[in-house]
């Protein structure tokens, strides 16, 4: 049977994807420092799948109790969400990032080395591309992250590459990401960031919840059709039967996958308040002000060779994306607390 550790399980992407590994009949082992995250959504994830997990409580980087999970449960893949994800914060503590993104996948790939664990996803992040200067992006598009974020992305990127080089066994996927939104069917799960949203999504359903009084649109004079910026945003439901997808077709080639997950259908921002609107039946308040630094007009996947190499491809809309989070977030006004 497949038995699978998933790092960063208890996590926004990590949890839907859990529910979906269980539901399919594997055995998921979860190991999460919960820094941000709930424990209460271990109990959730087994309610949603009618199966259980073994939760870990700790760290990427603590290489003992990595080795101690590896050394007590036959693994034979990772799932590898495990990481901090603040493209502000990252800019000022870069240092926290680099050992935590960076040095904590270290640890992982070691000690998963030494276990002879050689199957791998890791949760890269369309934030790899930077700015080319077009707004498809397909796999081979430059990569020039412009953010530290985005910089311990590439790294690991580039670390499993070589990897991949010095040990041909292994089979390893790297998936690119672009702007995961939703929660699961139910309303049981869904992402609750601590503190204030940097994303628009948790955003605009905090102001249709009544926690927070109005969206700020950064920028309404860019040079797309409303004026505000176009996002390639993705379900986390089929993000996570993207996982799935690719933890099978690794078991089928010996090799390293690197694909893009996306619609390839660009919504804007007042697209994103006007169907957040329809679906949750309030009215958005917003204010138009200036450009967030760092923000492009423009990006979305070309998601062609998922679908050719996975034989996946996102089937849930702008309309499913936003239903779903309004359930969670009128169930959950208060995230997992
Ligand atoms: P999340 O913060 O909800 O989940 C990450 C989980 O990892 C959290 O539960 C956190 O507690 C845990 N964690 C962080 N550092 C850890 C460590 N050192 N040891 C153990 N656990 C640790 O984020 P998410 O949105 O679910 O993202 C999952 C992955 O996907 C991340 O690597 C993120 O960078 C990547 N990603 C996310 C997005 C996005 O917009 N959500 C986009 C592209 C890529
Ligand atoms: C951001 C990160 C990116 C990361 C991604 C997913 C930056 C510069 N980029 O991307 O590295 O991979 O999240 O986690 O932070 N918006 C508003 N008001 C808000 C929030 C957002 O108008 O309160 C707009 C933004 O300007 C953008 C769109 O909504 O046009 C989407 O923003 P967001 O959800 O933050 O995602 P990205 O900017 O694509």
């Amino acid at each position: 049977m497949n038995k699978v550790l998933v790092t960063g399980g208890t996590g926004y992407i990590g949890s839907h994807t859990v529910v979906k590994l269980l539901s399919a009949g594997m055995e998921v082992l979860v190991l999460d420092n919960l820094s941000n995250s709930s424990k209460e959504v271990v109990g959730r994830i087994e309610k949603l799948s009618g199966k259980s997990l073994q939760f870990f409580e700790g760290d990427i980087r603590d290489r003992a109790l990595l080795r101690s999970i590896f050394e007590r449960h036959s693994c034979n893949s990772v799932i590898h969400f495990a990481g901090l994800k603040a493209v502000g914060e990252s800019e000022e503590q870069p240092l926290k990032y680099f050992d935590n993104n960076v040095a904590g996948s270290i640890v992982l790939f070691e000690e998963m080395i030494r276990a002879r664990i050689h199957t791998l996803i890791f949760s890269s992040s369309a934030t790899v591309y930077g700015d080319p200067g077009y707004a498809c992006y397909q796999e081979s598009t430059p990569l020039s992250p412009m953010n530290t974020y985005g910089r311990t992305k590439l790294m690991v990127e580039d670390i499993l590459r070589d990897l991949k080089k010095a040990n041909p066994e292994m089979q390893i996927a790297l998936l690119r990401y672009f702007n995961p939104v939703g929660a699961h069917e139910s309303g049981d799960i869904g992402e609750h960031p601590f503190g204030v949203p940097n994303n628009l999504m948790p955003f605009i359903s905090q102001v249709a919840v009544g926690t927070r009084e109005k969206l700020m649109i950064y920028g309404g004079d860019y040079s797309t059709p409303d004026g505000t910026g176009l996002r390639d945003y993705i379900h986390v439901e089929d993000l996570g039967a993207g996982h799935l997808a690719a933890l099978h077709s690794l078991s089928e080639n010996n090799s390293l996958i690197t694909v893009n997950l996306g619609t390839g259908h660009p919504y804007s921002v007042l697209d994103m308040v006007h169907a957040f609107e329809k679906a949750s039946g309030k009215k958005i308040p917003y204010e138009i002000i200036g450009r967030r630094p760092g923000d492009l007009p423009e990006y979305y996947a070309d998601p062609a060779l998922a679908k050719k190499v996975l034989g996946w491809e996102a089937k849930l809309g702008i309309d499913r994306m936003c239903a779903d989070t309004w359930r969670w977030q009128q169930q959950n006004p208060q995230g997992y607390s």
